[in-house]
């Protein structure tokens, strides 16, 4: 078998990541309030053929066997997200204690297995009513949501210490409402846009104070999407050009990492975004920047794939195509492990955070083998070439705290449905049979062999 041994920090903490929609199931069951999501299914052709996310991976009903498929995989840390309209239906006023339940046996569960939870508060998964409110564009929710993580806090604090607040803003605001390829499916004009994300921006604030009132010694992190380029060569014009293009603005929209974690991390709006949205960005106070700039404890990345990048005669970043045959996954996403050395690097410098990162993964066409068994090697080799990248990032003394391996399981891929598999563990979505694939085995004994003492021979 293909495994490695990695020379990571003694704690560096191995995981593996899902969340709260793509996989519960249960869209009805136990009091759960209608979701975001659950209302986007039912528009024609939001989602590819006609999948639905209402069944997920069944999760909610397979709680113990999922969590034992965790334990044996030896990670040490499961990142999950929890369903706002499941705690609360209506989007406020009284939690549904049933709901709370469910995470309760998620979180003892673990705990029980010796695995630590990581839990976001906030991965896409919306009640319906809080859309019907406005949603983020509501200047209200930002409250609505200090008062669910609230709830949240008060139920799990006891037992859970890291959060994530918000998983990658740029998708649920600008592919939520600009360009409607996300719930609740809107194309609004700019303005409003930007409007909302500043809404979540401070929803993301008021969550950090709430967290660090009600839980002792609460670790907290948001989970952006670190969108990055490579340098194309090691020239020093080309790695200032790479690291430009990897916090500067990008293009004309919000999938630009910066928007999001500047504000976040004490830099107020970055000046390449305030130019290019000009008079389209809402008005904002000195102190509604320190409110958003509540102190981290690191800076957390889904990171996934990233573009070559040179400098151009101007010295401006200019992106290089990869050379044709290039790998890439099923997703059509290039395959770019040098990402999670660069990436992490350019990371650490602008912030000096130490860097977790939160999501990293595949989708591939896999099935299960006449013998029975998924042979996805091209995750495989995915996996050990994205954790070597990381790997050099450690070495060269950069705090990495961690790997959340995006998902456990194969699930509802949002607009794509259940059609890019991303699953350590394979599932048959008719019978929700799981099998663990072959990377499930290396992840395993690659974290086993890093794990075990050292041999002195
Ligand atoms: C990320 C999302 C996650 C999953 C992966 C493939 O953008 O956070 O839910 O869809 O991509």
């Amino acid at each position: 078998m293909n495994t490695r041994r990695f020379d990571f920090a003694p704690d560096f903490v191995w995981g593996v990541a899902t969340s709260s929609y793509q996989i519960e199931g249960a869209a009805a069951e136990d009091g759960k309030g209608l979701g975001n999501w659950d209302a986007f299914c039912d528009r024609p052709s939001a989602i590819y053929e006609g999948h639905r996310g209402d069944a997920g991976a069944d999760h909610y009903r397979r709680l113990g066997d999922d969590l034992d498929l965790i334990a044996a995989l030896g990670v040490g840390a499961y990142r999950f997200s929890v369903s706002w309209p499941r705690i609360l239906p209506e989007a406020r006023g009284t939690p549904n204690e049933k709901g709370l339940d469910f995470y309760d046996r998620l979180v003892d569960g673990l705990l029980a297995r010796g695995v630590t939870p990581y839990l976001t508060l906030f991965h896409w998964d919306a009640p319906q009513a809080f859309e019907r409110l406005g949603g983020f564009r509501n200047a209200e929710s930002p409250a609505w949501f200090a008062d669910f993580t609230r709830v949240v806090a008060r139920r799990l604090g006891d037992r859970v210490r890291h959060y994530f607040t918000l998983n990658e803003p740029h998708a649920f605001i600008e592919g939520g409402l600009r360009h409607g390829r996300h719930a609740p499916g809107l194309t609004l004009p700019l303005p409003e846009v930007l409007r909302a994300a500043h809404h979540a921006l401070l929803a993301h604030g008021r969550s950090v104070q709430v967290l660090r009132a009600e839980v002792k010694n609460a670790w907290i992190a948001m989970a952006p999407v670190l969108v990055s380029g490579i340098p194309a060569s090691n020239t020093p014009a080309d790695v200032e050009a790479a690291r430009h293009f990897t916090f500067g603005q990008n293009g004309d929209g919000l999938r630009t990492t910066a928007f999001w974690t500047d504000p976040a991390m004490g830099r107020g709006y970055p000046a390449d975004c305030l130019r290019q949205f000009g008079a389209h960005m809402p008005k904002f106070s000195p102190s509604e920047l320190d409110l958003i700039a509540q102190p981290l404890d690191a800076f957390g990345a889904n990171l996934y794939d990233a573009p070559l990048v040179r400098a151009g005669q101007d010295g401006q970043p200019e992106v290089v195509p990869y050379p044709p045959g290039s790998p890439r996954t099923a997703f059509d996403w290039p395959v770019t492990p040098e990402a999670h050395y660069w990436a992490v690097k350019f990371a650490y410098e602008r912030y000096g955070k130490p860097i977790v990162i939160t999501e990293n993964g595949l989708s591939s066409r896999d099935w299960v083998g006449t013998d029975g068994q998924v042979r996805d090697n091209e995750r495989v080799d995915f996996l050990l070439r994205h954790l070597s990248a990381l790997e050099r990032a450690s070495r060269e003394g950069i705090p990495v705290l961690g790997y959340f391996h995006w998902s456990l399981l194969d699930n509802f891929e949002w607009n794509h449905g259940y059609r890019e598999r991303f699953g350590l563990v394979f599932v048959d979505f008719e019978t929700q049979k799981r099998t663990p694939k072959e990377s499930y085995r290396v992840y395993r004994e690659s974290i086993r062999a890093t794990r075990s003492p050292r041999t002195t021979d």
